[in-house]
């Protein structure tokens, strides 16, 4: 029953169903602010992951943009797989970012992720909506959580248009990523989608 509790449409905001309001009360008065329900409590662990791995990013690269683009396509190229890393092994929530069009191949979707890429094709982000819900899984019941990514104009940088990336960071990519497929977006576009699971037992 609670599949699909919240919806969170490409602009980032959360919207909830009107029924799920009353549940999340009614849980929050039964169990104090931890649920009893371990597929309730399974979501909200995956969904906090995403924020922690989403925020750390974000700071990350704000202070390497500060340094140049050139700067910062090697800290993320160093870091953004450890800081995912890292909070994975603090959550204990696989978690990543994924894309129809993929920088590296570290960022491989998972099926389930891939499944709702290739539903969602390339598109602007503008209506596109993530889940939040507990599967059926042939090793039993996992809480999945995944919100989808939209291309900012701070992303053009380094995933715009070729006129957008700098020689030094077209060089930088080109050496790092042989396979990257993650240029030629434009402001608005959807560019893949931040997902997090964890079983539930
Ligand atoms: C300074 C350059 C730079 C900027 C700016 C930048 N990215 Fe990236 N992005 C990268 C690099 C490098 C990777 C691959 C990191 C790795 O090796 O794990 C990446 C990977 C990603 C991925 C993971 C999927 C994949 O293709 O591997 C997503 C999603 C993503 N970026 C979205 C964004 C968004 C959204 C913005 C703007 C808010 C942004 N990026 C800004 C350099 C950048």
């Amino acid at each position: 029953m609670f599949a699909d509790v919240t919806r969170q449409s490409g602009d980032g905001r959360w919207a909830m169903q009107p029924w799920a309001a009353v549940v999340a009360i009614v849980v929050g008065l039964g169990a104090g602010c931890a649920s009893s329900d371990p597929g309730v409590n399974g979501l909200a662990s995956a969904k906090a992951a995403i924020g922690t791995l989403k925020m750390q990013l974000k700071q990350k690269l704000q202070m390497a943009m500060a340094e140049g683009p050139d700067k910062a396509l090697e800290v993320c190229a160093v870091e953004a797989q450890a800081i995912r890393a890292k909070v994975s092994h603090e959550s204990g929530v696989a978690l990543g970012r994924s894309s129809l069009r993929p920088r590296t191949p570290a960022d491989a979707a998972p099926d389930w992720v891939k499944a709702w890429l290739d539903e969602q094709g390339e598109r602007k982000v503008a209506g596109v909506v993530g889940f939040s819900r507990v599967d059926e899984t042939p090793s039993g019941k996992v809480a999945r959580v995944l919100e989808p990514i939209g291309i900012e104009k701070g992303c053009l940088g380094c995933h715009g248009p070729a006129d957008a990336i700098t020689p030094g960071v077209r060089d930088l990519l080109a050496k790092r990523y042989p396979t990257d497929a993650a240029i030629g977006y434009a402001e608005g576009d959807l560019r893949g989608a931040f997902w997090a699971e964890l079983p539930i037992r």
